[in-house]
């Protein structure tokens, strides 16, 4: 029998984290090939540059498909993205970000057990800690998730440690901060739908495709009463995987790290960003508190530099709005589609 081609698996890899650690991967991982799962329900097939690049266009719960991953491929580690990520959308559907987030990737752990695979990385989120109690936030702060979506993340953290003990998993969890930004050369980008997040709806109200932007609450207990977030560029969250996998490959036991700049930068400070990168003012209406949102959120990233080597690169948010804004007004967004291939 021929031997099977080693790969890297990635669920989730035509999302807008997925898409940037795919890229990275394929530039910097080569002694290994990257296959991605994703059922194209949020994520984009265009933003899979490398046709090198095996798709399997499916769901991670299907076994059917996640078992021909498994054997036309020799799986040595699998970088899990997949997942539902609007906190709002958690609060009113939470079993369907229960199955998703949760049951669903067990199906990835059982096939991963069942063909001896032991690394695992998973993108868990800032979410888990809930309401900060000390900031900056350490990975040792207690994680009690104030909705379904971080509470979703933190129990596959749970049974991710279980199945460690049981048959010798390895995870990292990468505990996400703000992602933002784009690639500099503005080939891929983010693109939800909807979109929620602050900086894309701040340059959407600059271009015009949306009438403002409303700023969620201006009273709170922050140096300008506006909330105050770590931003972190999605290259370098991606980066942070690259160097999981080293850490993995070299035998490293599971293991917590919260990406962040460790930098805070508030809703109102960010509109100024924004204005200044673009030359133009933003329309800006001040709206009520969104419920579940806390005042500050701001990563303490020192465990990533000592156990994994990363460190944010951007640190400068004026940059990381620049690459959200060239990819924004470049062409390959419009080039980004539903359509499944
Ligand atoms: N904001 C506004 N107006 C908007 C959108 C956002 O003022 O129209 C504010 C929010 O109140 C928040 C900040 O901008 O203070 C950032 O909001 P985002 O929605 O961009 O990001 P969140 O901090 O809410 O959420 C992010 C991730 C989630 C993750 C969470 C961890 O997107 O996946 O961090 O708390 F769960």
């Amino acid at each position: 029998m021929p031997r099977k081609e080693k790969a890297v698996l990635v669920t989730g890899g035509a999302g807008y984290i997925g898409s940037h650690t795919v890229r990275q991967l394929v530039e910097h991982h080569r002694d290994c090939g990257v296959v991605v799962l994703d059922t194209l329900e949020r994520g984009h097939a265009e933003s899979i540059l490398d046709p090198e690049v095996k798709l399997f266009t499916g769901d991670m719960a299907d076994q059917e498909v996640v078992e021909e991953v498994f054997t036309t491929f020799q799986i040595e580690a699998v970088i899990h993205f997949a997942a539902y990520t609007y906190v709002g959308e958690s609060v009113t559907e939470p079993l369907k970000y229960y199955r998703n987030n949760t049951a669903a990737p067990l199906t990835i752990l059982e096939a991963m057990q069942r063909h001896g695979c032991k690394q695992f990385i998973f993108s868990s989120t800032a979410a888990t800690y809930g309401n900060p109690v000390a900031t900056p936030i350490t990975e040792e702060h207690p994680q009690q998730p104030i909705n379904p979506y971080g509470a979703s993340k933190l129990m596959l953290e749970q049974i991710i440690r279980d199945c460690e003990s049981a048959w010798g998993l390895r995870a990292v969890f990468l505990r996400y901060f703000n992602a933002s930004g784009c690639a500099p050369d503005a080939a891929i980008g983010e693109d939800h739908d909807p979109e929620t997040h602050l900086i894309p709806l701040i340059l959407m109200a600059i271009s015009g495709e949306r009438e403002n932007i409303t700023v969620f609450g201006e009273n709170y207990e922050t140096p300008d009463g506006t909330c105050v977030r770590d931003y972190i560029h999605v290259l370098d969250l991606a980066n942070a995987h690259l160097k999981a996998l080293d850490y993995l490959d070299k035998g490293g036991a599971t293991v917590a790290c919260n990406l962040g700049t460790g930098k805070g930068v508030s809703v109102r400070e960010m509109l100024a960003i924004a204005e200044a990168v673009t030359g133009t003012k933003v329309p800006v209406v001040y709206g009520e508190r969104r419920p579940g949102d806390p005042a500050e959120l701001v990563a303490d990233p020192a465990r990533a530099k000592a156990i994994l080597g990363w460190e944010a690169e951007y640190t400068d948010v004026t940059e990381i709005v620049a690459t959200a804004w060239k990819w924004m007004t470049g062409p390959a967004k419009g080039r980004y589609t539903n359509v499944k291939r």
